[in-house]
């Protein structure tokens, strides 16, 4: 067993009925993925949020907007995930009921196999009509070559990607299972999030409030730490594999 890991903390996620896992943008960040908030490398440190990442912004310049979008589609074609990802599917095949509720939008938790995945902040794989927003399939949107292309759905509207923009609201479906899996969680693992966006932020709250042992993976500190019973001061990629050997070998 590693150092990482501690047995008071691993018998009690071993012994969860039901364990919620909250992912952020570190929890990709050894794929090759940027973060928001890294001071030097994070989007939110080369572009601003509110000329990409509003209503009112691909309102005001939607092909600046689309376009952006495009080349972040573009990156993750060469994006794998990495080993901490499938070690997370691999803990879901030995906790009996684990359920991630990630803020991502590269779509990496499914594709490295997990199963039972909640997407806050939606996908931006996927393309949405900015008037109704029904999806729009992918061949509508690569035989059109306009930026954005129109929507199939309502005149006069456009293609958007299907992420979730400051000041819109999240998928309802998806915001209340999600505070249903918090408060009924017995364990919950903040896995690369700087907690600072809400609702999502207030996620583990709620299961601290509601009795959930919480255990932060994150190499550097945040609001979440001082709440935590447990922090491994690590990167995904390392803690991750760590706790599903770990599990593997008390079983
Ligand atoms: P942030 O960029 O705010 O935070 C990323 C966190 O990951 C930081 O706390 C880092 O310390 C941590 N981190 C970096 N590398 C890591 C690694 N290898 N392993 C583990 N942790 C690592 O990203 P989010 O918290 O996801 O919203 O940001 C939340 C939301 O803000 C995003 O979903 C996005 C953004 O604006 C929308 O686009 C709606």
């Amino acid at each position: 067993m590693t150092e990482l890991i501690d047995d008071r903390w691993l018998s009690e996620l071993a012994q969860a009925g039901h364990v919620l896992v909250l992912t952020g943008a570190g929890m990709s960040a050894e794929s090759g993925i940027s973060t928001f908030r890294d001071k030097r490398q994070g989007l939110w440190a080369k572009y601003r949020p509110e000329d990409l990442a509003t209503p009112e912004a691909f309102a005001a310049n939607p092909s600046h907007v689309w376009d952006w979008y495009q080349w972040r589609r573009e990156k993750l074609r060469d994006v794998q995930p990495h080993a901490g990802y499938f070690a997370l599917a691999e803990v879901e095949t030995l906790l009996p009921d684990l359920h991630i509720v990630t803020q991502n939008v590269d779509g990496l938790h499914r594709a490295s196999g997990s199963r039972q995945v909640i997407e806050l902040h939606g996908n931006i794989r996927r393309s949405i009509c900015s008037a109704t927003k029904r999806l729009i399939d992918d061949d509508w949107i690569t035989s059109h070559a306009d930026s954005p292309p129109p929507s199939p759905h309502a005149k006069g509207a456009y293609a958007r990607p299907d992420v979730v923009w400051f000041g819109e609201s999240l998928p309802e479906d998806a915001l209340n299972q999600a505070w249903r899996l918090a408060r009924q969680a017995d364990v919950i693992l903040s896995v690369g999030t700087s907690a600072l966006v809400q609702p999502a932020a207030s996620l583990p709250i709620i299961g601290v409030q509601a009795g959930a042992v919480l255990i932060e993976i994150n190499p550097e500190p945040t609001p979440l730490s001082a709440q935590a019973h447990h922090v491994l001061r690590a990167s995904a990629g390392t803690a991750l594999p760590a706790i599903a050997r770990a599990l593997a070998q008390g079983r």
